[in-house]
């Protein structure tokens, strides 16, 4: 592996802890200005001091964020198709290599669609970016997205797609959370992130699940929905920190959250406009 390459795993992945704690916001790119997301840089900004990873587009990048901040930048590079349509499967890479070493990513991510009508495009893309991604010592995120027809997120299907990934070079694989997830990393040589997908009935759910994904072997999460679409994002973030760096119980991040919450009242009026 090349010093970039090492360097830029070693800024989002903590030496201590060995985990990571990225804030996703990458969903517009399919689908469109989702609750809560609608004005971009005014949810993401107060939630940058908190994440050690920020995943969106090159679009909101450059629009929603300064230049000057120091947060590594996750950048989705995959794209092309939207909501509207039934096979969500048929992205083309839609951001080059040079544009991301342009904008000072710490990694790119591409979709795969391991069983979708257009698995064998996502998976030579991975393979493609990851050659380019080492010639530029920019890593490589494979998101094992499921497709409409694929609603399945057990444990046979998403460690087939981590491994193939892993198989395929990608050097980070982010997945979904499922019963028996230790079956999906002992099949996985690369670090795994845990998506925390649409909202769930609670923020007890939702750390639960990234207490659980960690405990089984995840190194990290990259959620989005279930913090900035939380009453208290920054509450939810600092919460999910505890258990993702200091191996705090969720009775534990539940009291951080609960403390958080009262000291920040209110989400930013700005971020519901
Ligand atoms: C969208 C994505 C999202 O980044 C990913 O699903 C994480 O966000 P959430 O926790 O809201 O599911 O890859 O394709």
């Amino acid at each position: 592996m090349s010093w970039g390459l090492e360097n830029r795993l070693a800024r989002m992945f903590s030496p201590t802890s060995t985990n990571s704690l990225m804030l996703a916001v990458d969903h517009g790119y399919f689908m469109g200005p989702t609750h809560h997301l609608e004005n971009a840089r005014a949810t993401i900004t107060p939630l940058l001091p908190h994440a050690d990873a920020l995943a969106l587009t090159r679009g909101i990048l450059r629009k929603c964020v300064d230049p000057s901040a120091t947060i590594p930048i996750v950048l989705r590079v995959s794209g092309g198709a939207t909501i509207l349509q039934e096979d969500l499967s048929h992205e083309a890479i839609t951001t080059s290599m040079i544009e991301a070493a342009r904008l000072n990513v710490s990694a790119v991510a591409l979709s795969v669609f391991v069983g979708a009508p257009h698995e064998h495009e996502s998976l030579t893309h991975l393979a493609g970016l990851v050659n380019e991604g080492e010639e530029y010592g920019i890593p490589v995120m494979a998101i094992t997205a499921v497709g409409k027809e694929l609603e399945k997120r057990d444990a046979r299907y998403l460690a087939l797609a981590c491994r193939v990934s892993a198989e395929l070079g990608a050097h980070i694989v982010k997945t979904y959370y499922c019963e028996d997830f230790s079956r999906v990393v002992e099949g996985c040589p690369v670090p795994l992130v845990v998506a925390g997908g649409p909202k769930l009935d609670s923020d007890r759910a939702a750390l639960e699940l990234a207490r659980n994904a960690i405990d089984q072997g995840a190194h990290g999460i990259d959620m989005g929905r279930n913090i900035w679409q939380s009453d208290h994002p920054v509450a939810m973030l600092k919460a999910l920190r505890a258990i993702v760096h200091e191996k705090a119980s969720v009775r534990e991040a539940l009291d951080v959250l609960a403390s958080e919450r009262a000291r920040t009242p209110v989400r930013d009026p700005a971020a519901t406009a």
